[in-house]
């Protein structure tokens, strides 16, 4: 794993790519070498001194040729707001690359990805990873509405995608987990198969429920409400599910993930 670092890159470009979400490209080339999939930075918001803790974003793409780093962000609150702000040559202040990332069994044969809304952010460099690796992948993705689905045609290209929307308005009319119950329900054999799960907190839990009954092993990057980023301050704290009372009750997802596989954590809220 990388050593994280700090680094001041200038912003290349803030592009909106669907509603309230954006895509902040900026280039670093340390970054876009050894970035993994799954793992995230931490990006110190420009020109609010008000807002003092990093916030923390996947890593959603890199181009290790020309040194660029993507993120895709939702722009739901004050951090998030500012940095759709944000234009080129802007100057922004990050540390990374942070935490664990995903990772692959050699016995790997087919991985299921499921995405919920931007839990899709991780996704893109999971999938270069994986097509390195020679593995087939389905994907499902799902969103409230069609105008929050972000790079479809790209996924669409290079998986088995089927998508979802709760209110009907594109693919599947419902939501994304019971396309991976029809799924699972539909295969003969569920050796050598992995789900890699990223989204809202009901959805991971549903998913948590379905892994256990196929049984199917599951990794899920969670997206736990951080401050320091790096192990300091205890506010990522996630129950685990057999805690070693006295010696280890919670994991960090900061420093322990923010991928864990679903049977060793207690997803609440
Ligand atoms: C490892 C990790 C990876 C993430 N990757 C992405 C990503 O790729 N793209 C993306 O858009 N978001 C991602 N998030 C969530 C993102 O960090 C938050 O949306 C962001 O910190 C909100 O900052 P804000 O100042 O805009 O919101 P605030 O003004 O601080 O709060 C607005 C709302 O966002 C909620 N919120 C605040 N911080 C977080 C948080 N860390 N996680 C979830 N909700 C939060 C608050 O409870 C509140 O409801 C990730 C979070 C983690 C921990
Ligand atoms: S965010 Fe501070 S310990 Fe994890």
């Amino acid at each position: 794993m990388s050593e994280k670092k700090l680094f001041q890159p200038r912003v290349a470009e803030v592009r909106k790519v669907a509603h309230d979400i954006y895509l902040l490209q900026f280039h670093q080339p340390f970054l876009s070498r050894n970035a993994r999939a799954g793992q995230f930075i931490e990006i110190k918001t420009p020109f609010r001194p008000d807002i003092l803790w990093r916030r923390p974003f996947s890593i959603h793409n890199v181009n290790p040729d020309d040194g660029d780093v993507e993120i895709l962000f939702h722009a739901v609150g004050r951090g998030t707001k500012a940095l759709a702000h944000l234009g080129p040559g802007d100057t922004i202040d990050i540390l990374g690359p942070l935490g664990n990332g995903f990772h692959y069994d050699d016995e790997l044969r087919e991985a299921v990805l499921v995405a919920g809304g931007l839990g899709v952010a991780p996704f893109r460099l999971l999938q270069r990873e994986l097509a390195r690796r020679g593995v087939p992948m389905t994907m499902f993705y799902g969103v409230s509405d069609e105008d929050q689905f972000c790079g479809v045609d790209f996924f669409d290209a290079h998986v088995n995608l089927k998508l979802s929307t709760v209110d009907g308005s594109r693919g599947y009319k419902g939501v994304v987990t019971d396309l991976l119950v029809e799924y699972l329900d539909a295969c003969d054999d569920l050796a050598h198969k992995a789900v890699y799960v990223c989204g809202p907190t009901p959805m991971l839990r549903r998913v948590q429920e379905i892994a256990r009954q196929y049984p199917v092993p599951a990794q899920v990057s969670l997206e736990t409400i951080m401050a320091c980023g790096f192990g300091a301050c205890v506010g990522c704290a996630v129950p685990m599910t057999h805690p070693q009372p006295g010696v280890k009750e919670y994991y960090l997802t900061c420093k322990d993930g923010p991928v864990f596989n679903i049977e060793e954590i207690v997803i609440n809220g």
